[in-house]
């Protein structure tokens, strides 16, 4: 059976088509990533199989029912982890668990275990009885995840379970989610935008742009839809700069920044007749990289634009050093 059905999913706000007839099939079990820059509609979608919101047409079943027929059955089935902190800071983590238990009709002994064990897994025991406003943004994501386990959800979503933090704390994340879903069999729904996230932690991953899957598949047969590797070339050229042409170039494209991208079978053995074949041609070849292709390059491959990861936090940074400016003037 699978865990999560869509089908021809839609969601408009107003005239804005946010998800634009998206349809795809999570087994039971597996950890399924959207993978999609801001903007895509990963947090909509999220919205629209955890019944906060309601389609516009189509339709979805999470863990065998009906999201618009049988709301109240998908939620007593379905953990979530919000984009945004939803913890109330105030209280102290242990409360915070308490409290999301008693909701899911929990109490007694058997809720004091499982909040102490769930505690224990994120290795907040210690912290328990600290106002969770004193939590750095790793421990609050760790107190989230513990608390949408509280229930035992059959299907967990994590909405950007690592926004923000630091790599460190993002690997340590990682370790969590994967070990919880070991444990608990869950099947787990992720979005991100983070590309070493979706390869690390998905079996499967659904590209989104735009309010639509543009590929879908394991990260490997992602990176099979270009060329075993991907060279990446700034050149001279005599005359307005042309993709090159050669049996062994298996695509070629021109990048925005002035770069030209080559898909190659084998880029070792490729580089020494690129060479002959730019000399032959007058190209002066100013720098060279080469790599295994990354989803960031399947991303590329099939949008002409980059995934930026960066830039969110850059926002976020801009936003700090205006504030900062601002006091900084204040102060003299
Ligand atoms: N409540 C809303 N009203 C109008 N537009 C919205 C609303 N929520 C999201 N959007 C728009 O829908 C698009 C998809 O947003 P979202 O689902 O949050 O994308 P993602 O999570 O991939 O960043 C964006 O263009 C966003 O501005
Ligand atoms: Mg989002």
């Amino acid at each position: 059976m699978n865990a999560i059905e869509v089908d021809d999913l839609v969601k408009r706000y107003g005239d804005f088509e946010a998800v634009r007839g998206i349809s795809f099939r999570v087994k039971r079990g597996e950890i399924f990533a959207f993978l999609g820059p801001n903007g895509a509609g990963k947090t909509t979608t999220v919205h629209v199989l955890t019944t906060l919101l309601k389609p516009t047409s189509g339709g979805a079943t999470v863990a065998g029912h009906d999201v618009v027929r049988e709301p109240d059955a998908v939620r007593r089935k379905i953990g979530i982890v919000f984009q945004d902190m939803s913890l109330d800071s105030e209280l102290t983590a242990y409360e915070n668990m308490l409290i999301h238990g008693r909701i899911y009709g929990l109490g007694g002994n058997e809720l004091k275990d499982k909040i102490e064990r769930l505690l224990k897994f994120v290795e907040l025991w210690d912290f328990r009885d600290r106002q969770v406003k004193t939590f750095s943004g790793g421990m609050q994501r760790r107190l989230e995840i513990a608390r949408s386990l509280l229930h035992e959800p059959e299907v967990l979503f994590l909405d950007e379970p690592t926004i923000g933090l630091d790599p460190q704390t993002r690997a340590h994340i990682w370790d969590y989610i994967r070990a919880m879903k070991e444990e608990h069999d869950m099947t787990v729904f992720l979005t991100t935008h983070y590309m070493d996230e979706a390869e690390m932690l998905a079996d499967r991953i659904a590209i989104m742009d735009h309010g639509k899957i543009i590929a879908e598949g394991t990260a490997d047969e992602l990176k099979g839809l270009i060329g075993n590797d991907v060279i990446y070339l700034r050149i001279k050229a005599p005359e307005e700069l042309r993709c090159l042409k050669a049996d062994f170039i298996r695509g070629c494209k021109l990048l925005p920044d002035g770069r030209v991208r080559l898909d190659v079978e084998n880029a070792a053995g490729a580089l020494p007749r690129l060479f002959e074949l730019a000399s032959s041609g007058g190209i002066k070849i100013l720098e060279v990289t080469y790599h295994r292709p990354t989803l960031n390059d399947v991303f590329l491959h099939l949008t002409g634009r980059e995934i930026r990861e960066d830039a969110d936090e850059r926002e976020a940074m801009k936003v700090k050093m205006r504030t900062r400016m601002r006091m900084w003037g204040r102060r003299r």
